[in-house]
């Protein structure tokens, strides 16, 4: 299966996560935002099927947000970090490890870019029934943000930190 960058031509219209919402923005919004540099969408392509894609931008955390565990050598200004803006895996291709891939796509771009412009940590705003997923990957949950729609699930916000991103991705490689 090929990873790679969102392209104009992509075929997303049969994406099915079963999760509307991710699927209205694979198909409407992905392209559309990284063209503006708003965040990247990279998708695994499987003989012209998008069997996943995930969703990144830049991001910020601020330390007192950060689990106490984590805030010892970090500065009070807010400190760069890489979001998981969307993931989803089509319903065909659930339980094969592809998420799992995806995220240790995503650990390597955060790697990549603490070396460009500086980056401590992964940040996610799980949907509740997805936190488990991410937390076999290393994520700790934040305190909830407050503020929400409350027609939708409340998001559980969650970091995993660069060491841990660095970890996973070089155990991948070797
Ligand atoms: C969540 C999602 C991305 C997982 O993708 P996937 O390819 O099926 O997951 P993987 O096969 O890589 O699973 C990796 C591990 O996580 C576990 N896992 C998968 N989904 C899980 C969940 N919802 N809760 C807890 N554990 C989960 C798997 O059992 C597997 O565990 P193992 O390593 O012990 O075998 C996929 O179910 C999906 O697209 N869901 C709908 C959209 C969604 O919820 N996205 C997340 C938005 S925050």
């Amino acid at each position: 299966m090929e990873l790679r960058r969102i392209g104009a031509g992509d075929a997303v219209a049969g994406f099915a996560s079963g999760d509307d919402d991710l699927d209205r923005y694979l198909k409407r919004f992905a392209w559309f935002n990284q063209c503006r540099r708003f965040s990247v969408t990279y998708v695994a392509v499987d003989e012209g099927v998008i069997a996943g894609y995930l969703t990144v931008a830049a991001a910020q955390v601020e330390r007192d947000d950060l689990p106490e565990s984590l805030t010892a050598d970090k500065p009070a200004y807010p400190l760069p970090a890489l979001r998981v803006a969307r993931l989803a895996v089509d319903r065909r291709y659930r339980g094969r490890g592809l998420g799992r891939e995806l995220m240790r796509a995503a650990f390597v771009r955060a790697s990549e870019l603490s070396e460009l412009a500086g980056c401590v940590g992964v940040l996610v705003d799980a949907v509740p029934h997805a936190t488990g997923f991410y937390e076999k990957l290393g994520f700790l949950t934040l305190a909830t943000l407050e503020g929400r729609s409350p027609v939708r699930p409340r998001p559980v916000p969650m970091f995993l930190t660069l060491a841990v991103a660095d970890a996973t991705s070089s155990a991948e490689r070797d």
